[in-house]
């Protein structure tokens, strides 16, 4: 099989927003209490913050977090994180039906973030809450001094304001399980309101509304345009979240639902375009995909009767063995994210640590990065600074998700410093290696500095990095490209996942 491919250095789609390769971490089976946190572990540090998931979390270097939920947050309370750790009340979770300890609150989440490297993005709820509550934990966070929340915080032990710029209102509103549901037009009226209370604490801040729980949802997608015909001038950002399945056991079939996805930003990026030209509004809203990933593994901890469980502290839920066809779809998906970077600003892996998960941690053991960790490294190492307009022609196949789907997914990202060129590609044929011509106009002078390559034998497409063997599948050096007249060419091995680095100087 062939390909081809024209990257040209003035054919540019858009500059890529760091926060393209956040995450997200929510309070919720064994993510906080025994992933990132546990003060009893041979690793543990000072705040009780496992050192071995710390190490991964930063080799990831994660631009911003989203945090503390999730469904989680619209029934939480941020005044029960704060204080002394022996006097928070513990709560009962609605959304997991769990035990919420409250030893971990903002005060200990930011110091873990700010030991990560990362910004926080905080979400308030507005499902049983609302824009009081929202005001004050802004002004908890954000707000200097001499005021009754700015000062409690300075109690705490907090003297400098942690200057949050990214507050999402609220989680899924539209889900008919969340706590506190709302039609789109309650909550578009909420969400302005709220947001505007919000925004008064200063300049940088910005807001994200709550869009679809997923393209799927009955009220999707009238649900965004009700919703930003209440808000559109108050906020910046509309949110997207889709977990993926593969119940099929069908590799190409999987990794076609990508260009669902490509519909799916498509269509929110149309009714954002809409409501603003009906409004005749000046600002601009982009898209914040703040929960995205594969998500059907673990059917046994999905499919809990809930009205059977016993409200647990911390359970194993959601926690997912990827395999190296979640890998290839992942890099896919991040591709799609790159060419559609000129809507998607912000998009947020859904979770960082156990539930759905690049980084899994036992409790008192180790820790160990799950095959999807590869393919969101690379992107968030080698993924920043300019998208560039890769055209393909290539064999193509129809399946019943999207037809006309070419077997090479690719994305192009010419560095920052323009010192470098970095190529993503994903052969998704399973039987067949790709012969690829890439041409390289306008970058004259490119070396192959680096060819990492994760799988190519479709035979292990379900084996996965465990406990037992936390690393079977991690990406090894390529040695079939290499670039010759103004070309990368060379063979990706069937059933691949690839990141290409050429020097330009
Ligand atoms: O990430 C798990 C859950 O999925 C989140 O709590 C919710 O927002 C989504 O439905």
């Amino acid at each position: 099989m062939r390909g081809r491919a024209t990257i040209h250095r003035d054919f540019v789609i858009s500059q890529i927003d760091d926060r393209l390769y956040s995450a997200f971490i929510e309070h919720m089976g064994r993510a906080i209490y025994t992933g990132i946190y546990e003060p009893g572990h041979p690793t543990a540090n000072q705040y009780g913050f496992r050192g071995d998931v710390l190490e991964l979390v930063r080799a990831l270097k994660i631009p911003a977090i989203r945090y503390p939920g999730g469904n989680f947050v619209s029934a939480y309370k941020w005044e029960d994180g704060i204080g002394p750790k022996e006097n928070r009340p513990v709560r009962l979770d609605l959304a997991w039906r769990s035990k919420e300890t409250n030893q971990v609150g903002i005060n200990e989440f930011a110091q873990w973030a700010k030991d990560a490297g990362i910004e926080m993005m905080l979400a308030v709820n507005l499902g049983t809450r609302s824009i009081e509550e929202a005001r004050n934990f802004v002004e908890y966070c954000n707000f200097p001094s001499g005021t009754y929340w700015s000062d409690l915080r300075r109690n705490h032990g907090v003297e400098k304001p942690y200057g949050v710029n990214m507050w999402c209102l609220g989680n899924e509103m539209d889900g008919p399980w969340q706590i506190g549901h709302k039609e789109a037009k309650e909550y578009g009226r909420l969400a302005d309101e709220t947001s505007k209370a919000v925004k008064a604490f200063g300049r940088d801040i910005e807001t994200i509304v709550c869009g679809s729980s997923n393209d799927k949802m009955p009220t999707y997608p009238d649900w965004e345009r009700q919703v930003l015909e209440e808000c559109y001038e108050n906020v910046d950002y509309i949110s997207l979240h889709n977990y993926y399945g593969n119940s099929r056991h069908n590799s190409l079939n999987f990794f076609a639902k990508v260009e669902e996805t490509g519909r799916y930003i498509q269509s929110v990026a149309g009714t954002i375009d809409y409501v603003k030209a009906k409004k005749r509004a000046k600002n601009d809203v982009h898209i914040c995909f703040d929960e995205w990933n594969v998500w059907y593994h673990n059917r046994e901890q999905d499919s809990r009767n809930w009205s059977e469980w016993d409200w647990p502290e911390a359970p194993a839920l959601l926690e997912e063995d990827y395999n190296l066809e979640d890998a290839l779809f992942i890099g896919c998906l991040l591709n799609e994210f790159i060419r559609r970077s000129d809507r998607v600003r912000i998009a947020c892996i859904a979770q960082l640590v156990n539930i759905i998960a690049p980084i899994r941690a036992e409790k008192g053991g180790k820790a160990w990065a799950t095959t999807i960790y590869y393919p969101y490294q690379f992107a968030s190492l080698y993924g920043r600074g300019t998208a560039m307009n890769v055209s393909v022609d290539c064999p193509r196949y129809d399946e019943e998700v999207a037809q006309d789907v070419p077997y090479l997914d690719i994305a192009a990202v010419l560095a920052k410093d323009g010192k470098s060129l970095t190529v993503f590609a994903v052969n998704r044929n399973p039987d067949e290696a790709m012969e690829i011509d890439i041409a390289l106009n306008g970058f004259e002078g490119a070396r192959l500095i680096d060819h990492q390559v994760l799988g190519g034998n479709a035979a292990e497409a379900r084996i996965a990095n465990t406990s037992r063997e936390p690393g079977r599948i991690a990406p090894q050096a390529g040695s079939r490209l290499g670039v010759s007249d103004g070309a990368l060419t060379g063979e990706l091995p069937a059933f691949s996942y690839n990141m290409v680095r050429l020097a330009l100087d």
